[in-house]
């Protein structure tokens, strides 16, 4: 059966190597030969790319949506959604995931992968709901990781849920590229052999062995992989989709992808890749093989993260002491799959764990309120003397997490009613108000400075 690939070049590809910094003229720039390879869809939008168009880059990411539907004629767009997290690191109400997945269908995107860190259906059921309502493609991700809980099983368990729930595909999202190739193996023979939805894999080439558990991930039946252009992939990001195209031709797997445009599109992207290598934003270690992570069970982006937290504060020599401490923080925390955003939040733990010299002696007010139930419920149960070390005795909840939260959306309108001027503007600050209200004041700033008004006025004189 021909495989279908995915093209993560665009999203995961330099949100794994460079840190998301891709500017929306790069990816344009790739778009027209990118478009004609033949891939099931590209995804290019969500994850931490919202957040990187208006922290660092000083652009709509709206916008960067609609220029890329707008040059995409033949491949469908997909994007990453973190379920009731939306794009951001934290539960948003009702009105706004309804909201938010509206305008992303709206803006150009035809597939959502929608996931849970800690796969809690209750965070996935409001946007899958939106989803379905406004048309949209709905993928559901099963954060994958492996604990004493994250057995075979749970995943049997999970996907029978996930196809219940109405979703159009499965991905298996193996964030941190441990899957191991005979498990893959495992693990799709037994889901093919109990839902009837397509079943994506999305892999992280970190350990070293990401192309054997996509071949055997294909040998089982497998209906989509994820990969991503030499240029972007490998290392902490996906396998390369020449490589595995290259490894399919002929084969009755082969996804006939157009390895002339793969070249052209590559040959581009190459000498943007360049640019942020010569920058020093591409650290060659990302590139580098690490099947330490095959142990420590970190994600590319988490690892790289680390690294330039552990840099940053001159104590790039306690890497390995923190990668220890990953494991046991995450066993203490009833074992959430490293992911957005428990990945970071555990990972902050284990770096102040191992910089203060004592565990927990300082706690991020994120993993209070995880502990108390706020992220939804973790995989195993926490012990009672790690509830109480953390978060004393206060309460913890039962009931899903954005059941309490008030809507918001005409609220922020009103309170922004001066810097708004669209819903999409709305949604922005929703998400990250202290970096998208600068970001919107900036635009208007620019927009209606006098010079501009002034130019405007002579030219109506003119007419
Ligand atoms: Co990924």
């Amino acid at each position: 059966m021909q495989v279908k690939i995915v093209d993560t070049s665009l999203r995961d590809g330099h949100q794994s190597l460079i840190a998301t910094r891709m500017t929306t003229d790069e990816i344009l720039s790739v778009l027209p030969e990118i478009d004609e390879i033949g891939y099931y869809a590209l995804e290019v939008w969500g994850g931490a790319t919202f957040d990187s168009c208006l922290r660092f880059l000083n652009e709509d990411p709206w916008e960067r949506l609609r220029a890329i539907k707008a040059k995409t004629k033949k491949t469908k767009l997909q994007m990453l959604l973190r379920g009731q997290n939306l794009l951001g690191y934290r539960n948003y109400p009702d009105d706004i995931v309804n909201l938010f997945v509206k305008k992303a269908i709206e803006n150009g995107i035809d597939i959502i992968r929608v996931f849970d860190a800690l796969n809690d259906i209750r965070n996935l059921e409001e946007s899958v709901a939106a989803i379905k309502k406004y048309g949209g493609e709905c993928q559901i991700a099963l954060s994958y990781t492996t604990s004493p809980v994250h057995t075979l099983d749970y995943y049997v368990d999970l996907a029978q849920k996930v196809e219940k729930l109405g979703a159009d595909s499965l991905c298996i999202k193996d964030m941190a590229g441990v899957l191991l190739p005979n498990d893959a193996y495992e693990l799709v023979s037994r889901l093919k052999a109990t839902i009837n939805i397509p079943i994506e894999l999305h892999t992280h080439s970190t350990g070293g062995v990401a192309e054997m558990t996509i071949m055997k991930a294909i040998e089982a039946g497998v209906d989509i992989v994820d990969t991503a252009l030499s240029p972007f992939g490998s290392g902490t990001s996906q396998p390369t989709s020449e490589s595995i195209q290259y490894a399919l031709m002929g084969s009755k797997y082969d996804p006939k992808l157009n390895i002339e445009k793969m070249n052209e599109a590559a040959e581009k992207l190459a000498k943007i890749r360049d640019r942020y290598l010569e920058s020093g934003t591409l650290n060659v270690k990302a590139l580098m093989q690490n099947p330490n992570i095959l142990k420590y069970q970190v994600p590319g982006g988490m690892l790289s993260n680390l690294m330039s937290q552990l840099k940053n504060q001159g104590a790039i020599d306690k890497l390995e002491d923190v990668l220890k401490e990953v494991p046991r923080v995450r066993a203490d925390l009833g074992y959430p799959p490293l992911v957005t955003p428990l990945s970071q939040m555990v990972g902050t733990q284990a770096v102040i764990n191992v910089l203060s010299g004592e565990r927990y002696k300082m706690i991020p007010n994120e993993i209070k309120e995880y502990v108390k139930g706020l992220y939804g419920t973790p995989p195993a149960p926490i012990s009672d003397e790690m509830r109480k070390l953390i978060i004393g005795d206060e309460e913890v909840i039962t009931y899903r997490p954005a059941d309490k939260l008030k809507p918001q959306f005409e609220e922020i309108k009103k309170n922004y009613q001066d810097l708004v001027s669209s819903d999409e503007d709305v949604l922005s600050i929703a998400l990250f108000e202290s970096v998208a209200v600068p970001f919107l004041k900036n635009r208007k700033s620019v927009v209606s400075s006098p010079s501009k008004v002034d130019e405007v006025v002579e030219i109506n004189l003119y007419i």
